[in-house]
């Protein structure tokens, strides 16, 4: 990790405003150790992947895009409708992100007040750009603009795909009450960017855009660049800027950690500052499973048995 500029104690300062992790029962004595953040919310749409993390009490958030519904079966508009609004039902008061599939200024503030419609804790996820592809009067200021007149309508906002740390700034500016930096697509670009004989034939990632990406400091902070692309933590780096920034002029927007591909990010991100960490389910699955906490549980069940003897 890089070393943080800022005091914990600030960072920390910033988390206690969030809100409650965990409801707690005022005629409980032992106070909950663990209250305020850092909460995790589930990336999926899968209903069956859900149920059982919220139910456990693991998850108090869902986060959708248009590949996991897709992913968990909905094969058109109406579908991809009936999944949202069973999350949106099942995971209550919690917030649940759906992501605006329109992508001109004034169809997306439209389907966002549809999909805002579908229940109170819908978040409307906001891509920050602008799309040239079905944009013809492309304005790449068309996300902070939707975000803007979001906020205005008092809709919360889930500002998406941020990959550098002065697109959250904006988009908490415009008024997105998350940011959620793709700290796993950052990595696996930087990756194939250090290892282009590896890169796959990925549509999200561009042969041209390996070719060019060591000097692009659009795509990579300065920081990655000067240190000739070979930094594993490029995804925390994002998260920990985004933290420090947000703790200097306290920012109440929440740093929602994204695309996550590994155990690593997990603690890589929280140690970085974030306040919320959106994971795949087959990785909060895995959790719990560690193969030496089996062999220690089984050892430490084998011993005991003498003392029933
Ligand atoms: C976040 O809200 C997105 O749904 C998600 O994390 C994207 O991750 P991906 O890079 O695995 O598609």
């Amino acid at each position: 990790m890089f070393p943080i500029s800022q005091s914990q104690s600030e960072t920390r300062g910033r988390r206690v405003q969030m809100p409650l992790t965990l409801k707690v029962s005022s005629d409980k004595k032992l106070p909950h150790p663990a209250t305020h953040g850092p909460r995790i919310f589930a990336d999926t749409a899968a209903i069956s992947e859900i149920e059982p993390l919220f139910r456990a009490g693991i998850i108090s958030g869902v986060t959708t895009n248009p590949t996991l519904l897709k992913r968990a079966g909905a094969k058109s508009t109406s579908q991809a409708k009936e999944i949202s609004i069973e999350l949106l039902k099942l995971l209550h008061p919690y917030p649940v992100s759906l992501e605006l599939t329109r992508l001109t200024e004034s169809e997306m503030i439209a389907e966002a007040m549809e999909l805002a419609s579908w229940g109170e804790n819908a978040v409307i996820k906001v891509p920050v750009g602008g799309y040239q592809a079905v944009d013809p009067t492309y304005d790449p200021y068309t996300g902070l603009k939707v975000i803007r007149a979001l906020w205005e309508r008092d809709i919360i906002i889930n500002a998406t795909l941020i990959f550098n740390s002065t697109q959250a700034l904006w988009a908490a500016r415009a008024g997105a009450g998350y940011v959620s930096p793709f700290l796993g697509r950052l990595a696996d670009y930087a990756y194939k960017n250090d290892h282009p004989e590896k890169a796959p034939g990925n549509s999200l990632y561009m042969v041209e855009d390996h070719k060019n990406a060591k000097g692009d400091q659009n795509v990579f902070n300065t920081e990655y660049v000067a240190c000739g692309g070979k930094r594993k933590d490029i995804g925390s780096r994002l998260i920990q800027e985004i933290a420090v920034i947000f703790s200097n002029y306290n920012i109440q927007t929440e740093i929602l950690a994204a695309s996550f591909r590994n155990f690593a990010q997990v603690s890589e991100s929280l140690l970085a500052g974030a306040d919320i960490l959106t994971v795949p389910a087959d990785i909060l699955g895995k959790v719990a499973d560690h193969p030496l906490t089996t062999a220690g549980m089984q050892s430490f069940y084998e011993d005991s048995k003498v003392f029933a003897e």
